[in-house]
């Protein structure tokens, strides 16, 4: 299967995607993940991208469509987390043939809460929420570890960003896949392990 996940920030999209990866070995592709290393490994492109990123603002088109698609090579089962978000990307990955795009539905108010919780381990790839979906030992990471931290843009005014630059990219995104009968929406308001069992089902995953 190749699925893309949409959704507004902090939805949980990584975090259905991470549990999808582990329980069905799909890779787990996430856009935000792959620019955010760049950004720590402090190369030329992390370089440029780390302010608009801090922002909350989108990376161009040009250059993430580029990273995802050389991730993406000769694979053929996979989850986009988070790509396309802009219309333009979606256009330039017809090739791809996306058999389902899942989009987590859940309103504005209940994700700023999720935001405001969130913590990732030091190494990015893992995600809590101090009570929703807490470390089993406070402050680290459950896998490896390292310490948990706040993302630079889960601060207020990078949160307004990213729901502007949702409203007005995103949401043609997933009418441009609606149009494609793609589309499949899971309401992700629920709690983790509800949402999980949901999304399953509308994939036909057992
Ligand atoms: P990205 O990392 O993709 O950020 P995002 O889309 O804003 O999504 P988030 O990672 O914030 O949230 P999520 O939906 O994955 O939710 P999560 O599972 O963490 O992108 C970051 C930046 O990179 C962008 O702003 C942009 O600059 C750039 N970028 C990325 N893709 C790009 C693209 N295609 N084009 C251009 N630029 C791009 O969950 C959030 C919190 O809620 C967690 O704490 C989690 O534990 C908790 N939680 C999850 N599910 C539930 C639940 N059901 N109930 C309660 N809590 C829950």
């Amino acid at each position: 299967m190749k699925l893309i996940i949409l959704g507004p920030p902090g939805s949980g999209k990584g975090t259905v995607a991470e549990r999808l990866e582990k329980e069905f070995h799909l890779k787990h592709i996430s856009a935000g993940e792959l620019l955010r290393e760049e950004v720590r490994k402090d190369t030329l492109i992390g370089r440029d991208i780390k302010p608009v990123m801090e922002k909350g603002g989108l990376v161009s088109n040009q250059l993430v469509s580029a990273v995802v698609k050389l991730e993406v090579q000769n694979k053929k089962q996979y989850i986009l987390d988070g790509f396309p978000r802009a219309l333009e990307q979606a256009k330039g990955i017809g090739e791809l043939k996306i058999n389902k795009v899942l989009y987590l539905d859940v309103p504005l108010n209940v994700v700023v809460e999720r935001l405001a919780g969130r913590r990732v381990c030091k190494k990015g790839l893992h995600n809590y929420h101090i009570n929703y979906l807490p470390p089993k030992k406070a402050g680290k990471c459950d896998w490896d570890g390292t310490p948990l931290l706040r993302r630079k843009d889960d601060a207020p005014a990078a949160i307004r960003e990213r729901f502007r630059v949702y409203q007005h990219e995103t949401r043609p995104v997933i009418e441009y896949y609606r149009k494609k009968g793609l589309l499949l929406t899971v309401d992700a308001t629920p709690d983790p392990e509800t949402v999980y069992g949901k999304v399953k089902k509308t994939l036909r995953l057992k």
